[in-house]
């Protein structure tokens, strides 16, 4: 069944940024974007890079490594040389707390 897991405090993720944790034994990225609080699978499915460690613009996280481009919302792949897609995640706002919806 589906499970709401706390993951951090909402202070933790700076404002139109991103931050990679570990949620039972996955790696997350969590995105503060525009007020709202997003979150996809951290590892780029492109290779082993961390799109925590990329650049967020316009509601797209970039990848460090070869700067394929992922819409955070959809966790649509937008560009070369990406050909699939990132899983993203439900999230919610409890008071100072971020949830994460884990199927
Ligand atoms: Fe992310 Fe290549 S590893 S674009």
């Amino acid at each position: 069944s589906d499970n709401w897991i706390k993951v951090t405090a909402l202070d933790e993720i700076p404002d139109d940024d991103v931050i990679g944790v570990s949620v039972e034994g996955r790696q997350i990225a969590l995105y503060k974007y525009e007020g709202e609080v997003f979150a996809t699978d951290n590892v780029c499915t492109h290779g082993q890079a961390l799109l925590s460690d990329g650049f967020l613009e316009d509601g797209e996280i970039e990848c460090p490594l070869h700067q394929g481009r992922f819409c955070i919302k959809s966790g649509k792949a937008m560009c070369d040389p990406l050909t699939e897609d990132v899983r993203t995640y439900d999230t919610r706002v409890d008071g100072e707390e971020v949830l994460l919806l884990i199927g």
